[in-house]
């Protein structure tokens, strides 16, 4: 893979992601149709749906032997196949109840990976005007600024970002709940975003120090991920093994150190794989 090439995809991947965030943010103003998905907190709209087939037919025109991964296609039935050949891993809005509720951290995100090595990430926030952008060996930014993680090594003097999630199942709710409640004790707070990816960025640009999640998907952090990388960061799995982006949880970590004291803080909870 040239860097040439790389460039290219991420151009192009910025290009779309300002595309599909016109039409996020035309449609943010306006009255929002919901339909659910596994619960009545996991929300879909219109929007996300129209915006995911935007992004899929620009990139397939311009690449058409590339595969997709695209969170709502995968909603209406297809299976995830995750495979070496490029493929486009996109969430259309991720933040879908901050969309829904009018709360601005709402996102576009598009990520490419070739032979499963995540090399492109971009999330574009249309409300805000962020764009944070990645490709593999390139630094990490936020529109026209080089981003970095924090370098705070104590857990005590560090802010955690989570999420309680779309699930309203009660055993993981509650273990989610009392996650929250050892990770207050041991640090300076917790913030939660409402969108994986803004979360991720946040840290990515050193504002808090860590975030983790259990229950999201490949689409939600495949994008954040390379960013989250390419700005210093520590992406893992939650248990301190390497991170696996089919199996549903994550935990970003400005520094290794951050990692090591937060994973045993955490009971960690085990999902089927995307
Ligand atoms: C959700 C958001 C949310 C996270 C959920 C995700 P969506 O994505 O990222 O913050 O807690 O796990 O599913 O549904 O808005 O694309």
């Amino acid at each position: 893979m040239s860097d040439h090439s790389l460039t290219e995809y991420l151009n192009t991947a910025q290009e779309v992601a300002r595309k599909a965030g016109e039409m996020v943010k035309e449609a943010f103003y306006k009255e929002k149709d919901l339909m659910t998905k596994e619960s009545y907190a996991d929300i879909v709209t219109e929007t996300d749906q129209a915006v995911e087939k935007l992004i899929i037919s620009l990139l397939h025109e311009k690449y058409p032997t590339h595969q997709f991964i695209g969170e709502e296609s995968t909603a209406e039935g297809k299976k995830v196949e995750w495979t070496d050949a490029p493929t486009w891993i996109i969430d259309p809005i991720d933040g879908t109840a901050n969309f829904v509720h009018s709360i601005p951290q709402t996102c576009v995100c598009i990520g490419l990976s070739i032979n499963k090595q995540m090399v492109v990430g971009v999330v574009h926030l249309p409300i805000t005007g962020q764009t944070y952008f990645a490709s593999k060996g390139g630094g990490a930014y936020c529109n026209s600024q080089r981003i970095t993680v924090s370098k705070v090594k104590d857990l005590k003097k560090s802010v955690v970002i989570t999420e309680a999630g779309n699930s309203r199942d009660p055993k993981i709710l509650s273990t989610k709940m009392n996650n929250v409640h050892r990770v207050v004790e041991a640090s300076h707070g917790v913030r939660m975003f409402g969108s994986a990816a803004v979360n991720m960025c946040t840290v990515a640009e050193g504002k808090g120090e860590v975030y983790f999640e259990y229950g999201i998907h490949i689409w939600d952090f495949a994008a954040a991920g390379i960013i989250f990388t390419e700005a210093g960061g520590v992406l893992i799995d939650p248990s301190g093994g390497d991170v696996d982006f089919l199996s549903r949880r994550v935990l970003a970590a400005c520094n290794r150190d951050i990692a090591d004291q937060l994973s045993p803080v955490l009971t960690h909870i085990e999902f089927d794989q995307d």
